[in-house]
């Protein structure tokens, strides 16, 4: 019998494929050979040594001490590409929120109410102050052509805007999946320069830390819109207030919210979103089972 914790709630898709008469599943069984887990964080947690394999079903394995895992040997997975679409769609949504003045339209809608016939009217004298720009034929920057880089390249090059990718480590079935109409930047700063609209998409790392900063905001096109539906530890919160100031950045719309960014004027903020939906969580919990029932009974 294999015993498996789970810290989050993992998608009955997935779990359904761990058999009742080999798996006991809970969410607080000691001594687990394996743990299932979506977003909680298990720094500081107590690692017994029965437990095999963390299984996260998800992309970003940030939530996980990664070097304790390695000393103990414990082997971690994850599901990238998984919740790929999920994300991919909210990018998508991001980009059309950073261009068009939406959500304060519908706040100021909702100001409307009790005001009766005279409606109309007012929604006539607001309409002006709405307006935002299309972003057909804008250029959109992607950084990292991972794989939720290459689906939000690709779409948006199907939305008519002009695409480059930046990613120093590509792999092959990234660079197969790329379309050929995304073009390769050659550098970081060159594609920063030259963009109206840029969105991150590299995983959390020391070296990744606060890459966009003071010095990259300053390479920046005046008006630049930026999306971060990858971590937001990416950018650099102060730095960004102060071009958003400056009005270098004119929207930032990330799905990491922070105290110092959630009533900022130009800055929306979404509850980490992208990959809730229940076509992501499912194919992330049947990944991540996968992985840890192919380690656990066969040891791959
Ligand atoms: C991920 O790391 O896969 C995404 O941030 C989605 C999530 O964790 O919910």
């Amino acid at each position: 019998m294999f015993k498996i914790q789970t810290l989050n709630n993992i998608s009955e898709k997935g779990l359904e494929l761990l058999p009742k008469d080999t798996y006991e599943i809970s969410n607080d069984c000691a001594n687990p050979d394996g743990i299932l887990v979506r977003s909680a964080k298990m720094h500081g947690m107590e690692f017994p040594p029965s437990l095999k394999a963390v299984a996260r079903a998800g992309a970003g394995v940030n939530n996980i001490p990664i070097d304790e895992c390695s000393e103990k040997g414990i082997v971690v997975f994850n599901t990238p590409g998984a919740n790929a679409n999920g994300v991919k769609e909210l990018v998508l949504t991001g980009l059309f929120l950073s261009s068009r003045k939406i959500v304060e339209g519908i706040q100021w809608t909702k100001s409307l109410k009790g005001k009766g016939d005279e409606v109309p009217k007012l929604v006539e004298k607001g309409k002006g102050e709405f307006a935002g720009p299309e972003i057909l034929g804008k250029k959109l920057g992607v950084i990292g052509l991972g794989a939720i880089g290459v689906l939000v390249a690709n779409a948006a090059n199907a939305l008519g805007m002009d695409v480059q990718g930046y990613d120093p480590y590509m792999s092959i079935d990234a660079a197969w999946g790329l379309s050929r109409d995304v073009h390769r930047a050659i550098s970081l700063d060159s594609m920063l320069a030259e963009c109206d609209y840029i969105t991150i998409h590299v995983p959390l790392l020391d070296e990744t830390k606060n890459m966009l900063n003071k010095e990259k905001f300053a390479l920046m096109k005046k008006g630049v819109r930026i999306l971060n539906f990858s971590r937001g530890e990416l950018v650099n919160n102060t730095d960004l207030i102060e071009a958003i100031k400056a009005g270098i950045v004119a929207s930032y719309v990330t799905d990491f919210p922070s105290d110092e960014l959630i009533d900022v004027e130009n800055i929306i903020t979404i509850p980490h979103l992208g990959a809730s939906t229940p076509e992501s969580e499912d194919n992330c919990a049947v990944m991540a089972v996968e992985q840890l029932r192919n380690y656990l009974e066969h040891g791959n």
